[in-house]
């Protein structure tokens, strides 16, 4: 009995000692996006590597908000002053004219060689070549942030690594074709085309509408390829090793595709592959951090509940007028809950309400876990909207620009909440739309219904992250995980060959038969 005792004990260790050596890789994080909501996210991916005990090292254009962890190494490489301050202008602009997404998507195009000249200085800023051109650490492993810098991938050759992509949202066209996902615009909707709760497919001019927004996200996907193609050989021209792969060779070899969306809950239910996984939430915290000793009381003593109100990081509260934050205040003030309201420029408030706690850093995520919050008025980030529909609580969105407002209107079709034009707001419709969201129980309901379902998964997203990229790191790669799809060219894909060759089969055989019947054939 003893005996087997020490034999299972001993099987324990030794297991126990395997898992615990496949841990303490190198992994590389590039994040050249100038979005902090998108660093927020990546950082959530990395951080979960650097718990499981990887050593990680990240390359961004800024300082992440994340408490030093010991695993992670940040090294920044910060945009010129020049870009710096035309980033600014641009999204003080972007604000301003409040333009579709198309409208973003077509100036990223067109403006797009400024944007893009920003990426190649990122990548040979000193900081962040010195990691490619002259290791002193081997990586085992690169996770690269896709926005417009896809010939970045070139680091993983360089490094002679396997690389893994992470992306922010659904996949849109960019991302399905790098790993060859489905992506038909008859019953997979596109960029900001939402549908009623329970809706399950599109109508006729809903399908006409998504294949026009499928087909132009398409054609700016061949454009930027073609773009990042250039873009990688002007960067990666001086190899010296004739093995080095060409762009299309290295977008090949991505080894998978996270992204930040769950579609049992989220939709839409659609094919995938198995190399592309969802990693929805990842940016939520199972447990909640505790919060600041000031905030937290101010929220556990609101008896009447508390409404947390934050229009993310790449707005601040200083960029729209006095009018709209007067109107904000008027209403916000005087509600009976208490307002957690991010202001940026706290030695000018719009005014000293006693139920208002202005900060301009809030704990987002531990906020909304916070069981006495019952709103959260939001510009409708992508984040924010899922830490929300996380922790069930209601929303009422004023979005702001890029795919905000179509955030937000799914989110109301869905039953979660409300949203308002911010540039157009008044202080009655404010007032009515809170009284709304606070008061009638469906709201609750119904993003309730979601969390639960939200969180009912086989692997958290935490737990997916680090079984899949040590999975990679098993697996040399894992590229047998691909599709086929990606490596088939344009004519092998849609079978043109075979088809062809069909047509001159039958096309000989009559003429055959023509001479077999001496009939006079045309
Ligand atoms: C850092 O990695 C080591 C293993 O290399 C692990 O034991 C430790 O828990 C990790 N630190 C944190 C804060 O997770
Ligand atoms: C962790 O990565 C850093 C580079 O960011 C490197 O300097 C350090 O030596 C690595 N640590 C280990 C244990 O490999
Ligand atoms: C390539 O090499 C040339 C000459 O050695 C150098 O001037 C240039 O900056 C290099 N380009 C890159 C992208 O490293
Ligand atoms: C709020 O209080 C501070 C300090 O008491 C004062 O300087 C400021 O003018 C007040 N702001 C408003 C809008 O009343």
């Amino acid at each position: 009995m003893i005996k087997y005792t020490t034999i299972v004990f001993l099987l324990i260790l030794l297991l126990g000692t395997k898992t615990h050596s496949s841990n303490g890789d190198n992994i590389l994080g590039i994040f050249g996006t100038h979005s902090p909501s998108h660093v927020i996210v990546h950082m959530a991916v990395m951080k979960t590597l650097a718990d499981r005990g990887h050593n990680i090292t990240v390359v961004t254009q800024m300082k992440p908000k994340l408490a030093a962890h010991e695993n992670i190494t940040v090294i920044v490489a910060p945009p010129t002053p020049e870009r710096k301050k035309f980033m600014e202008e641009y999204m003080k602009q972007t604000f301003n004219d409040k333009p579709s997404i198309w409208t973003t998507l077509m100036k990223a195009v067109l403006q797009a060689n400024v944007q893009l000249e920003g990426q190649i200085e990122f990548m040979v800023h000193p900081n962040f070549k010195e990691l490619y051109e002259n290791p002193q650490t081997k990586f085992d492993l690169v996770v690269l942030g896709p926005m417009a810098n896809d010939f970045q991938l070139g680091i993983a050759a360089k490094l002679h690594c396997p690389v893994i992509i992470t992306w922010v949202g659904v996949p849109l066209p960019f991302m399905d074709s790098i790993v060859g996902n489905v992506n038909d615009p008859s019953y997979v909707p596109s960029l900001n085309v939402a549908l009623e709760a329970g809706q399950s497919t599109m109508e006729f001019t809903q399908r006409l509408g998504n294949l026009f927004k499928h087909s132009f996200l398409d054609i700016v996907n061949k454009l930027l390829n073609f773009k990042m193609n250039q873009m990688y050989e002007r960067a990666f021209a001086n190899k010296t090793d004739p093995e080095f792969p060409n762009y299309y060779e290295m977008k090949r070899r991505i080894s998978l595709l996270f992204y930040n969306y769950h579609s049992p809950s989220e939709g839409p239910i659609r094919p995938t592959v198995p190399q592309s996984i969802e990693i929805g939430g990842i940016q939520v915290k199972d447990q909640p951090d505790p919060l600041p000793k000031e905030l937290a009381k101010f929220l556990d003593d609101a008896d009447e509940g508390v409404i947390f109100f934050s229009l993310g990081t790449n707005v601040n509260t200083n960029n729209f007028g006095p009018e709209i934050a007067n109107i904000l205040y008027s209403v916000l003030s005087q509600l009976p809950q208490r307002v957690v309201w991010k202001w940026e420029d706290l030695n000018n408030k719009p005014g000293n309400a006693s139920n208002i706690y202005f900060s301009n850093w809030l704990p987002q995520d531990d906020i909304l876990a916070h069981p006495k919050v019952r709103l959260f008025i939001t510009h409708a980030g992508k984040g924010g909207v899922a830490e929300a529909q996380y922790h069930g609580v209601p929303m009422l969105a004023l979005p702001i620009f890029g795919d905000q407002q179509g955030n937000a209107e799914i989110m109301t079709k869905s039953g979660f909440g409300r949203w308002l034009d911010m540039h157009t707001l008044t202080a009655e419709e404010l007032e009515e739309n809170i009284h709304e969201v606070l008061e009638n129980p469906s709201y609750r309901e119904t993003i309730g219904k979601f969390s639960t379902l939200y969180r009912d998964r086989p692997l958290t997203a935490r737990q997916s992250v680090v079984y899949w990229t040590e999975y990679v790191l098993r697996h040399q790669g894992a590229y047998h995980l691909q599709s086929p799809l990606i490596h088939m060219d344009f004519i092998a894909r849609n079978n043109i060959d075979v088809f062809g060759v069909i047509l001159l089969i039958k096309r000989s055989k009559e003429s055959y038969q023509c001479v077999i019947a001496d009939i006079n054939c045309v």
